[in-house]
């Protein structure tokens, strides 16, 4: 078989991985042969390929980013798109593809599998927010890069008895706060799924002033106070009609300032959670990933997407992916609580 591979949405540590992965088992034990689209979606809507042999994936194992190249193209929104990526193949003489990517990547999968594209998914997202499988590969790294800047705030807050307010990224979900917060031992966490009371934040703020210490406050990107914010200018979006988020630490800022009288200030880690080589967990779980994601296309099980249910990989309909969005859930949350403040 020939079989296209591509990464799209946000980039990830690990995609190189799964690439490396999917080509070295495809090769050594199927004889299959592999080009590699760019750019995510907008490789095959526009027949932009590389070769991807065993050399080209030689040494990216603990390579962040993706030698592929991703973007956010839809071609559901492109006139005829599905169309155009089904001849592209069909000229190509590419029998499937293995789609690496979140939410959106693996939306236009399923949508282009139903019109007759064979598709293998594979889920990344540093988010996590998933909820067809237990952990997406990004995420551990995303989590432990938030962690190492939590402990390293906490010796100049010391110092200069500040507030230090970390923005971390995660969209509509709050895993990587809560994870990074727990680990971290942050004194308030914030998520997007449960809007906060300020006022209750600046108490745990005195509260931990009063201690002698100083407090650390971590809050999702997607977070906002009961209420919501005043309304900022009209946000950019993506192709998926994603906003884009950013912003709440430095509201946060002013309002602790304003209401506690203490110097605050925020750090917003941005895009440094999805940079840089990936730690043990997310390499063993892509790799994982991609030794099933190839098994599944030599096999014909087109239409499915691997997983991860406790420590097994299994294959889901690719359908699943998107079919539920994975949330922090409220008891979860409420379990670190003890640590407010
Ligand atoms: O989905 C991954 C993610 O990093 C989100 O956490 C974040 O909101 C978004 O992508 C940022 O996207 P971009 O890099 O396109 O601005």
């Amino acid at each position: 078989m020939r079989i296209g591979v591509l990464t799209g949405g946000g980039d990830c540590p690990g995609l190189n991985a799964v690439i490396r992965a999917v080509v070295r088992k495809g090769v050594a034990e199927f004889g299959h042969d592999f080009v590699g689209f760019r750019d995510g979606w907008r490789g095959p809507l526009e027949n932009d390929f590389r070769p991807l042999g065993i050399p080209e994936v030689r040494g990216i194992l603990p390579r962040g980013g993706t030698v592929l190249g991703s973007s956010r193209t839809n071609p559901l929104k492109e006139d005829g798109g599905v169309v155009r990526i089904a001849e592209n193949l069909a000229a190509g003489e590419v029998d499937g593809l293995i789609a690496i990517g979140g939410e959106d990547t693996l939306g236009v999968a399923s949508a282009l599998y139903e019109r007759g594209v064979k598709v293998v998914g594979v889920p990344k997202t540093i988010d996590n927010d998933l909820g067809a499988t237990d952990y997406t590969f990004g995420f551990d790294t995303a989590v432990n890069i938030a962690m190492e800047a939590i402990d390293r705030l906490h010796t100049t807050a010391e110092s200069h008895r500040r507030a230090l307010i970390v923005e971390v990224m995660g969209r509509h979900a709050g895993w990587i706060a809560f994870h990074a917060g727990v680990a971290g031992g942050a004194n308030v966490i914030l998520i997007p799924e449960l809007p906060f009371d300020v006022g209750r934040v600046c108490d745990y703020i005195e509260r931990r002033f009063q201690s002698q210490y100083s407090p650390i406050i971590v809050v999702a990107e997607g977070a906002a106070p009961e209420g919501g914010v005043p309304e900022a200018d009209e946000a950019p979006r993506d192709a998926f009609g994603h906003v884009r988020l950013g912003g709440i630490a430095h509201w946060l800022e002013g309002e602790i300032e304003r209401r506690t009288g203490h110097e605050a200030r925020a750090t917003v880690l941005g895009h440094v959670q999805r940079g840089g080589t990936p730690t043990a967990f997310d390499r063993v779980l892509a790799t994982r990933f991609g030794l099933h994601a190839i098994d599944a296309a030599d096999q014909g099980r087109w239409g499915t997407m691997t997983s991860l249910q406790s420590t097994e990989i299994r294959l889901v309909p690719l359908s699943s992916a998107t079919a539920e969005l994975k949330l922090v859930p409220e008891s979860l949350y409420r379990e670190a609580e003890v640590f407010f403040g």
